[in-house]
């Protein structure tokens, strides 16, 4: 195929590395996450100009919380500023936006700054922007699993047809339901590892590794990993 044709529906960001680009700087890592902002803002311009329909980015896991209290609540200010600068321009320029993960844990002002965003560009469909916030791949697949059990508990009809369920019948249990499962996964920083993002959504994803620390990876880094799964040869455990 063609690798004009090869445009991925789905690309999905790690994004890592900004604490160390920081740190490099002699700066706080709070100065790698601003800088960081401007590498998603770059990868949504990107995403818009190659016709790429969805672009994920893995914001801040659940064991994130974990991380000292001034870099969680740094980060935290930074996402509802980020959302609240942004949406202006992301709505004129067709950007649907959602957010995706454990958002018990989020804070209200954070929540309804969230649930605004997303009311207001629900309509839109040139690209979906979606941030994976207080996320995880097993949360994920457990929450599902507590929906399903749910589920088969209400009637005898419910668990037959829970019981008769197929692979594809869990995806609308998911918290991702409704979305394409990403084609491309790239993790900056050089670390290799998913650290607990989309385990189930992931199963046939193309995989990009990259040495670029997050706030380095702009337009032309994008542009990269699109050329990279142009060349990939996607056979889902099949031969070709
Ligand atoms: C990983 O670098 C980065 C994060 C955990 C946070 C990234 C979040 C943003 C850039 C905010 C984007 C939000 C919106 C809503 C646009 P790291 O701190 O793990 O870096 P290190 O591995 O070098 O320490």
């Amino acid at each position: 195929m063609e690798p004009m044709n090869r445009i991925p529906v789905h690309v999905s960001m790690i994004m890592d590395g900004n604490g160390r680009w920081a740190k490099e700087r002699g700066k706080e890592r709070i100065y790698g996450h601003f800088e960081g902002v401007e590498s998603v803002r770059a990868c949504v311009e990107a995403a818009v100009e190659t016709g790429v329909k969805y672009l994920s980015i893995y914001a801040f896991s659940e064991e994130n919380w974990n991380r000292p209290q001034a870099e969680v609540d740094g980060l935290m200010e930074l996402m509802v500023k980020a959302m609240a600068s942004e949406m202006e321009k992301l709505n004129s320029n067709g950007v649907r936006f959602m957010v995706i993960g454990n958002r018990e844990r989020l804070a209200p002002s954070l929540n309804q700054v969230i649930d605004s965003c997303m009311d207001m560009t629900s309509s839109n469909d040139t690209l979906t922007l979606i941030v994976f916030l207080s996320y995880s791949g097993k949360w994920d697949i457990l929450q599902a699993a507590k929906k399903l059990a749910r589920k088969a508990a209400a009637s005898e009809a419910d668990l037959e047809e829970v019981m008769s369920m197929d692979i594809n019948g869990f995806d609308p249990f998911l918290a991702t339901a409704g979305i394409p499962d990403p084609d491309l996964i790239v993790r900056t920083s050089g670390e290799s590892r998913l650290s607990n993002y989309l385990l189930w959504q992931g199963a046939y994803s193309e995989l990009l590794f990259v040495d670029t620390l997050w706030p380095d990876f702009r337009k032309e880094e994008f542009k990269s990993a699109l050329s990279e799964y142009a060349k990939r040869d996607r056979r889902y455990g099949k031969v070709k």
